[in-house]
């Protein structure tokens, strides 16, 4: 089994077990990490699951939808690696991703 990092914003961290085949929205609620909401539910329409990928991932992950793209553009913590956590499958090859989250959601 694999390992998901995520990091607070003041450094707090929460390895969570990966599970490939949800979104990481549902993969961070479920495994209870404080600072993702995720309120609509993952159709991106909130943007209560913003998330900041190390560039080496993102480069892995992919970059944001033009929808995706939209809804960051209203988050004031918004990074140039930044991706919404409900519009990312987790899958194996994730094994040791950092995520980290920001100060504050929408
Ligand atoms: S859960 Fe609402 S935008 Fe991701």
């Amino acid at each position: 089994m694999g390992k998901i990092l995520f990091v607070s914003h003041d450094g707090d961290t929460h390895e969570t077990e990966l599970v490939a085949g949800r979104s990481l929205m549902q993969h961070a609620t479920g495994h209870g990490v404080p600072g993702i909401d995720g309120d609509c539910g993952g159709v991106c329409a909130c943007g209560t699951c913003h998330v900041i990928l190390e560039s080496r991932w993102l480069d892995r992950v992919g970059a944001s939808g033009p929808e995706e793209d939209q809804m960051l553009c209203m988050t004031p913590e918004r990074q140039p690696t930044s991706r919404l956590a409900c519009q990312i499958t987790v899958s194996a090859d994730m094994d040791g991703m950092t995520v980290r989250l920001p100060e504050f959601q929408m």
